[in-house]
């Protein structure tokens, strides 16, 4: 039993991960550390999600598994019936702005263990330190399901959006069979496998395999392109804004902003990914949490931007399709922008799926050094210095399925994974601040508990505005990872 609640000695943690042969390269600092960060948050969510979340969906739950289980506690039953999601119109951008105040008080947690405990498991390793094995394992078990199942979302968009650009700029046209996925809400559509995801996959996983400081400057480049499309589209489109199109702001009041909410919570995932890169960064006290801060930061701004251009330009109601941006772009005759927008998002979806795989190594990585997962996963390049193995399976293991599954519904398990991961991060200060209050800080979340305690309550929020459906997929995962632990990983780390 002892050994289901003992914690790692923090001390003990940075000790393993100075031991060279697995040690990782120290080469990151402030700046590329933000761009890491709006490389893994700037993706699909922003080009896709923001139109779905505006327009709002008239949709039948045809069984009580798809409605949020946050009405099941309000209305009972009755909740199955036929219920609409209201669009927040041009107020998505102030369902941005609550997500992204949702997510800062996270984020202030995020930084504050990051600077204490600069270890590449993030959240997993937080929660070693802090609340004892068993959380450890379930909490690195949950953020396979954030990076991998995300990824495979992200993939399968950017295999959409890549078809589309070869398109309408190069005028070639793959094969249906080759290019869309083979199973659409587990019908089979007739297509044999989705090759530009998988490719895509398996071009980033040689990427990262080759070396992190490599990466990080595919990935600068990549963010560069992607704000540099964004700005461009906020300011070349602002001219075209009919402000008519602001009336009403909000048509659904607030239930409409917080539906919005719900929905565009996925382009927010990522900033906490910075924390994986803690290994290898030059002076990880000082620059994580400027990461991590100044990325969401950054995303914040530009996400109410662009809600507020699209809004402008396009009537909200019109915005409900795969690729509203373009759309928009297309009907107010702004060519050029919309080509430059296209990119921008391929761009976008690229750095996303290069710095979650690149996390998903890492909390592998850290599993497997405190072995939970098999050694292998802790190995280190002898020449390239990168955790080659778990960054190769990580790989596979998205790769694949990205070329089968259409993985639209499965980005609600994405969200609900993240938001687990975050309450744990929060509950984790605290306890981290009773325990050993002495222990250096280069940051201090302000109000503790206060703002810990309103970053786990905005998260439960979020997590019951998700159906039920989610809820019980979710915890068929956790069941899983649970066998997994008491059949083989609690008797290897019996043994440390
Ligand atoms: N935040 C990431 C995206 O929107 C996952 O693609």
């Amino acid at each position: 039993m002892g050994q289901l609640f003992r914690t790692k000695n923090i001390d003990q943690l940075i000790a393993d991960s100075e031991r060279p042969e697995r040690r990782l390269n120290k080469t990151l600092g402030p700046w590329s550390l933000t761009a890491l960060g709006v490389g893994a948050v700037i993706g699909s969510g922003i080009f896709i999600l923001t139109g779905t979340a505006a327009a709002g969906e008239t949709l039948t739950y045809h069984s009580i598994l798809h409605a949020p289980v946050l009405d099941l506690l309000r209305h009972g039953l009755d909740a199955a019936s036929t219920i609409g999601r209201p669009g927040a119109g041009p107020g998505i951008a102030l369902s941005f702005l609550l997500v992204a105040f949702a997510c800062s008080f996270a984020a202030l947690c995020y930084a504050e263990l990051a600077s204490m405990i600069p270890i590449a498991g993030s959240a997993y390793t937080y929660a070693y330190a802090t609340l004892g094995e068993l959380f450890a394992w379930i909490i690195g078990w949950d953020l396979i399901l954030e990076y991998a199942v995300g990824n495979m979302a992200v993939a399968v968009g950017f295999s959409a959006y890549f078809n589309q650009i070869l398109e309408s700029i190069f005028g070639v046209q793959l094969p249906r069979e080759l290019s869309e996925p083979m199973f659409v809400g587990g019908q089979a559509t007739g297509a044999w496998f989705n090759l530009p995801a998988f490719l895509i996959i398996m071009a980033l996983t040689v990427l990262l395999v080759r070396g992190v400081s490599e990466s990080a400057g595919a990935n600068n480049f990549m963010v560069a392109v992607k704000v540099v499309a964004i700005l461009i589209f906020v300011f070349g489109a602002s001219s075209a804004i009919n402000f008519d199109n602001y009336h009403p702001f909000l048509p659904n009041g607030f239930s409409g902003v917080m539906t919005g909410a719900a929905i565009v919570f996925f382009s927010y995932i990522g900033f906490d990914s910075v924390s994986t890169a803690a290994e290898e960064c030059k002076n990880p006290q000082r620059d994580l949490p400027i990461g991590i801060i100044a990325s969401l930061f950054v995303c914040t701004i530009l996400y109410v931007a662009v809600a507020l251009v699209l809004t402008g330009i396009a009537n909200y109601t019109t915005l409900g399709n795969a690729a509203p941006v373009a759309q928009a772009l297309k009907d107010v005759g702004l060519e050029g922008l919309r080509r430059i927008i296209s990119v921008g998002a391929v761009a976008g979806m690229v750095s996303v799926l290069l710095v979650f795989q690149f996390g998903q190594a890492r909390v592998w990585f850290a599993m497997s050094r405190d072995r939970l997962l098999p050694d292998a996963f802790s190995r280190v390049h002898p020449k390239l210095k990168t955790p080659y193995i778990s960054t190769i399976i990580a790989g596979l293991l998205v790769g694949i399925p990205a070329g089968i599954l259409d993985i639209g519904t499965l980005a609600d398990l994405t969200n609900i994974g993240t938001l687990f991961a975050f309450i744990v991060v929060s509950a984790g200060v605290i306890v981290l601040r009773r325990a050993q209050p002495d222990r250096p800080r280069s940051f201090r979340v302000p109000l503790v508990p206060l703002l810990p305690l309103i970053s786990i309550a905005m998260c439960l929020l979020l997590m019951l505005s998700l159906p039920l459906e989610t809820w019980l997929r979710f915890l068929v995962w956790l069941g899983i990872g649970l066998a997994i632990y008491f059949v083989y990983g609690k008797k290897r780390t019996m043994s440390v």
